[in-house]
């Protein structure tokens, strides 16, 4: 007798840098007991892969080189959420082909976990557009800009790390612009996606909005 298993459940949660959808990402991974992958570091790690080599991370051929050569050894490498890393990610996330070559591995990932966990969480600026857009529920994770540069002047600062609010909040301006204006994949929200704004969420405020959105739209879908 054949089975058949039952296809894994995709949760996406899209959003700009600083939104919560990371933290978010991992809190509802731990909730449903689902893999959960944040794809930013995939980018972050390409970026990286090519920097290490001495190449330049906007050229097409040597970030081409490093999207095919990826490895899980990759995604653990110790200098991928630095300034660096950021980046490097946003050069080679801004050439198509690297999209092309990274789409299969997201897709594979979303719909064939690797611990063959039931379903999958997965964070970044195109899983509910391009990447899954057949994803049981999708997020688009907001806050004021504001809010996101003081967030992220905080972690900078827990982490060690020297930095002044003006300076954080002109490069998330700066990376708004990138990741919302190229021509390819660009942040956008996905028609059904739910608009979570965290700008006056703090994190458990923020899970249990997401939670009940997921819970309603995955009832419907099994009604
Ligand atoms: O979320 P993050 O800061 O780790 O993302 C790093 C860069 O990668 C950022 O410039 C946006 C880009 N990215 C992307 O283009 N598509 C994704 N799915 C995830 C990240």
């Amino acid at each position: 007798m054949t089975t058949t298993k039952p296809r894994s459940l995709v949760i996406a949660l899209d959003g700009p840098a600083a939104s919560g959808k990371g933290t978010l990402a991992r809190r509802l991974a731990r909730h449903y007991g689902f893999a959960h992958l944040d794809t930013g570091l995939i980018y972050r790690a390409v970026g990286m892969k090519v920097v290490r080599a001495g190449g330049d991370p906007a050229d097409m051929a040597s970030a081409a080189a490093a999207a095919r050569a990826l490895g899980p050894e990759d995604l653990g490498a110790g200098d991928l959420r630095g300034d660096l890393a950021a980046n490097a990610a946003s050069k080679v996330a801004a050439i198509a082909e690297i999209r092309a070559i990274l789409l299969e591995f997201q897709r594979n990932f979303a719909r064939h976990p690797p611990g063959g966990e039931p379903g999958a969480v997965l964070d970044g600026r195109d899983i509910g557009t391009v990447v899954c857009p057949d994803a049981e529920a999708k997020l688009y994770v907001v806050a004021a800009v504001e809010v996101r540069a003081e967030r992220r002047l905080k972690e900078l600062r827990e982490a060690g790390v020297e930095a002044i609010y003006a300076r954080v909040l002109q490069d998330l301006k700066e990376r708004d612009a990138r990741d919302m204006g190229r021509s390819t994949a660009p942040l956008t929200q996905a028609q059904d996606a739910f608009v979570l704004d965290t700008s006056a969420l703090d994190a458990d405020a923020a899970f249990a909005a997401a939670l009940d959105f997921i819970e309603t739209r995955i009832r419907a879908d099994r009604a």
